[in-house]
């Protein structure tokens, strides 16, 4: 504990112990003169025999803390193990920068090596190193400039999402991660199970005796915290889960992880079109907190794309990252009819020309290519479609008078493609059981969930928003497995 204590500080050349400030506020309060004591990761180093320069970053902000220090002030070989990847404290005066690309610098009086890194072992060298090199040692990068903006921007993005909802009142309520019950009737589950997997007790008919197992009955990792947010809806008023889902969907692409953060919020007496409302406000609110305030982080990654998109022909070229956002945050959505969604795809250019991979007809799932083209060429705008067909759609949803589509909304965004799931609710009972039949759903089993409808039942929506999706889009991010510390995704479990 001691030790503890002493640590946080440092006794400076002068004698007077001090309190490690954080690179972040050093920067932005640009006071000079006054002694510092500052800890964190050596970017790089360079310099002459006379003098190193140091740039120093703690994690608090992109910007790194220029630290001078005159080789003839340190005892041979300090500033020899002082490489890139070393964790420092550093002690010194602040003062206005005599050179150019920073306006303040630490002039070094005492510095401390917590531990070295070896530059021939080392993997984070500073130089430009791919996505992929870096998704490879994910354990480490952390230490890069893109990836500490990712993640500062995703806490800050969760940060308001709690924000958001305490405003407005709805209360955070946190669904079971193991479940029972298949929410999306997918059957896309990961078993939990303590039986022995060699040799599984068995029942008469030779089938798994799940009777046996931890829970007494088959339990899976939850696909969706909906159907338990209901539970809490239907008394609470809103509510909203936010935690870790989970897909054994076998699907390797840019925006599927097997593990991912779901945001759902659940409200009664919401209709499709109040829920609509809610998924924009929501959408636009955190929008514009990034903006206001994660701007150095977000201008970094809009720098970093506008690098990857030189080398892209003119026609394919992104818009600029801030401007993608304050677009978004400014801009009503578009909404539009599934029916209405096909028919414009049947009239498009790439439909005509063969261009898209999936079928375009009435009744087919809408697929990555189709969604980017409503959003990116149709209506260049975000667009949330409404009333898909009930037969590629989940059994709860609120089915609609013509008998062949239910109130469901899907928020397609630019480079992202859906990015909300969501619907009205069926909150008739008979009508919710013989849609349960035709799906093969096991009412038995879904008792708790009907009690909602036995008991008081209201209309009431809800929706799903892929939080690594939202995070992709403000970052800029192609790869889904960047925006997430630690992927899991087919074929891989690491760290
Ligand atoms: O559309 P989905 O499947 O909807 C639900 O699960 C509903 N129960 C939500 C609700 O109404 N409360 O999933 C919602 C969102 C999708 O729009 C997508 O953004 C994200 O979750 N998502 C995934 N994100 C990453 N990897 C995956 N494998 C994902 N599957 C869905
Ligand atoms: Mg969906």
């Amino acid at each position: 504990m001691l030790a503890k204590f002493l640590n946080q500080y440092l006794i400076s050349a002068k004698g007077c112990t001090m309190k490690r400030e954080k690179i972040k506020s050093i920067l932005s309060s640009s006071e000079t003169g006054k002694e510092i004591l500052v800890k964190g990761w050596v970017r790089t180093k360079r310099g002459s025999k006379n003098v190193n320069f140091i740039a120093l970053n703690d994690g608090s902000t992109i910007h790194n803390l220029q630290v001078v220090a005159d080789v003839e002030n340190f005892e041979e070989g300090l500033l020899r193990s002082v490489t890139t990847g070393a964790a420092v404290s550093v002690s010194g005066k602040l003062q206005q920068s005599q050179g150019t690309g920073q306006n303040l610098e630490l002039i070094a009086e005492k510095i401390e090596v917590f531990g070295e890194a070896d530059p021939d072992k080392y993997p984070i060298q500073p130089k430009r190193h791919t996505l992929e090199f870096l998704r490879e040692n994910a354990h480490l990068r952390f230490r890069t400039n893109t990836f500490s903006a990712v993640f500062r921007i995703r806490h800050a993005m969760a940060f308001a999402i709690h924000k958001y909802f305490n405003e407005k009142g709805f209360y955070y309520l946190h669904t079971p991660i193991i479940t029972a019950s298949d929410a999306e009737g997918a059957g896309q589950m990961f078993r939990v199970s303590t039986l022995d997997p060699v040799t599984p007790p068995l029942d008469d008919k030779g089938n798994i005796d799940y009777s046996e197992d931890f829970f007494g009955k088959a339990t899976n990792l939850t696909v969706s915290g909906q159907l338990e947010g209901e539970l809490g809806a239907t008394a609470l008023g809103e509510i909203y889960t936010f935690g870790p889902t989970f897909r054994a969907e076998n699907s390797n692409t840019t925006r599927h992880l097997a593990e991912f953060w779901m945001v759902e919020p659940e409200m009664a007496f919401y209709d499709l079109a109040d829920n609509m409302d809610l998924a924009e406000e929501f959408l636009k609110y955190l929008t514009k907190y990034a903006l206001e305030n994660c701007q150095d982080d977000l201008q970094f990654l809009a720098k970093r794309l506008q690098e990857e998109e030189k080398s892209k022909p003119q026609d394919q070229k992104a818009m600029d990252l801030i401007e993608k956002l304050q677009f978004v945050a400014d801009n009503d959505f578009i909404k539009c009819t599934y029916t209405e969604a096909i028919n414009i795809l049947s009239n498009s250019k790439p439909f005509k020309k063969k261009k898209f991979q999936f079928p375009v007809e009435w009744g087919v799932d809408l697929q990555s290519e189709h969604e980017r083209y409503l959003v990116e060429k149709h209506f260049k705008c975000p667009v949330i479609l409404i009333d898909y067909p009930k037969e590629i759609k989940a059994f709860y949803m609120k089915q609609n008078e013509d008998n062949k589509t239910v109130g469901a909304m899907d928020v397609l965004f630019p480079q992202i493609g859906e990015i909300i799931g969501g619907s009205q609710r069926e909150e008739n009972l008979d009508k919710l059981v013989a849609r349960m039949k035709e799906m093969d759903i096991p009412a038995e089993e879904m008792d708790w969930y009907l009690d909602t409808r036995r008991y008081g039942t209201v209309p009431h929506s809800g929706f799903g928003l892929g939080f690594e999706r939202f995070v992709q889009f403000v970052t800029g991010m192609g790869n889904i497995r960047d925006v997430i510390p630690f992927a899991r995704t087919p074929k891989n479990a690491e760290f």
